[in-house]
């Protein structure tokens, strides 16, 4: 097993990676009280809530098993959570589990968030985007008719179990679609990963833990240092959404149903990628090198098509567009990100009708 450390003063914490985690012994330290309420969804539930509700036979346990799917991510699905709670008369003491994916660990740790005005939640991600991105870093929340994560809290968990064990049954399309979020790392702070990555990329695929474990553990350590540093993204933490403005207008044009997160994810780190040629700061054997490590991930490069003008629009609504200006995140050099809204637009314009037109 492998133990990383968020370092965020009194509030830091362990994420544990590995095989076998779901145990009593490395769970029971990070459980203050008596009471645990177990959340999760109903695809979840017949594969590991059994262990997990054995795992925790010490405690008074009780489990909340939700229906599965972003649509559900909603403030009525969280008042299910504080539902239950509430008539189990749960004190301030409680530790809510989120065993699952994103969907899960968001909601799961807002409702923490905001019980009684916070009890202590530990995340145990089912999912290779949950366990190297989502799980990681206190970002919890649940959508809005309006817009997606509008509704939220920065709030982080007592703990992180990553078990590689839970990925087994994972859908192969969902473990490249965390790829994507594990090539992002690479991509925007870690140059010598990204050619770990490059050589690593049939074991992934064919779900080695060990080479996973490995991924996990960079791509965490990744995260936990720009979130020990910039917990609520007053800045670096930006850098975090490489490819995310592009791929929420490629999510938002095709209604969040036909596209993962991060499939989108991948189109759009090849066009940030592509823009930042444009810009002159990568070449175009290194944009290339980008495209070639998302194909290896058997990941999309290209959007559907849209029109430039309607690509645009859509990117404005991105919540990182501070005071009507995009600010977009592209890359210096492979390994090097800056978040910037002082950009060529040409050079947007351009990008998107490349896009438009290979779509
Ligand atoms: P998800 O939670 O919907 O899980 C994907 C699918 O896989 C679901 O159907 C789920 O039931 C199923 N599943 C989960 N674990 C499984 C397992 N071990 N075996 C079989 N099936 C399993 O999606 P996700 O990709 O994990 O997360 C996406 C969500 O995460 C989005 O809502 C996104 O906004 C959020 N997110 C949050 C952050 C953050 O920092 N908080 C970061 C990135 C994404
Ligand atoms: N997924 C981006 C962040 O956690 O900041």
């Amino acid at each position: 097993m492998r133990t990383l450390n968020v370092d965020l003063g009194a509030r830091s914490y362990p994420i544990y990676i590995g095989t076998g985690l779901l145990r009593a012994d490395l769970i029971a330290p990070h459980i203050p009280g008596r009471h645990v309420l177990i959340v999760t969804n109903d695809s979840i539930a017949p594969l590991y809530l059994e262990r997990a509700q054995a795992m925790l036979s010490g405690f008074d346990t009780a489990s909340l098993v939700l229906p599965d799917g972003e649509r559900h991510k909603t403030l009525e699905t969280v008042s299910r959570i504080y539902d239950v709670l509430l008539q189990r008369r749960m004190d301030r003491q409680t530790t809510l589990i989120a065993l699952g994916g994103g969907v899960i660990g968001d909601m799961v740790g807002f409702a923490a968030a905001t019980y009684q005005r916070g009890v202590h939640f530990i995340q145990i991600p089912t999912t290779l985007l949950a366990q190297v991105d989502s799980s990681v870093g206190g970002k919890t929340g649940v959508n809005h008719p309006l817009g997606k994560n509008m509704i939220g809290a920065f709030y982080q968990p007592r703990a992180v179990l990553a078990d590689m064990d839970t990925l087994t049954t994972l859908p192969p399309r969902e473990l490249r679609a965390g790829l994507a979020e594990v090539i992002k790392y690479g991509l925007i702070m870690d140059a010598e990963f990204l050619d770990w990555l490059e050589g690593h990329m049939p074991q992934l695929l064919a779900m080695e833990h060990d080479a996973l474990a490995v991924a996990v553990e960079r791509s965490c350590r990744n995260k936990a240092a720009v979130v020990g540093c910039d917990e609520r993204e007053a800045g670096e933490r930006a850098l975090l959404n490489l490819g995310h403005t592009f791929g929420h207008a490629i999510e938002t044009a095709t209604g969040y149903e036909s596209w993962l997160h991060g499939e989108a994810v991948a189109a759009g780190m090849h066009m940030a990628a592509y823009m930042s040629q444009e810009l002159g700061w990568l070449s175009a054997a290194e944009v290339e090198r980008v495209r070639q490590l998302l194909l290896a991930a058997e990941l999309p490069v290209r959007p559907p098509a849209i029109a430039p003008e309607r690509f645009r629009e859509l990117m404005a609504v991105d919540k990182k567009a501070l005071a009507g200006r995009l600010r977009l995140v592209l890359l210096k050099a492979l390994g090097r990100a800056v978040v910037t809204a002082e950009f060529d637009d040409a050079a947007l314009t351009r990008t998107l009708q490349h896009f438009a037109s290979a779509g």
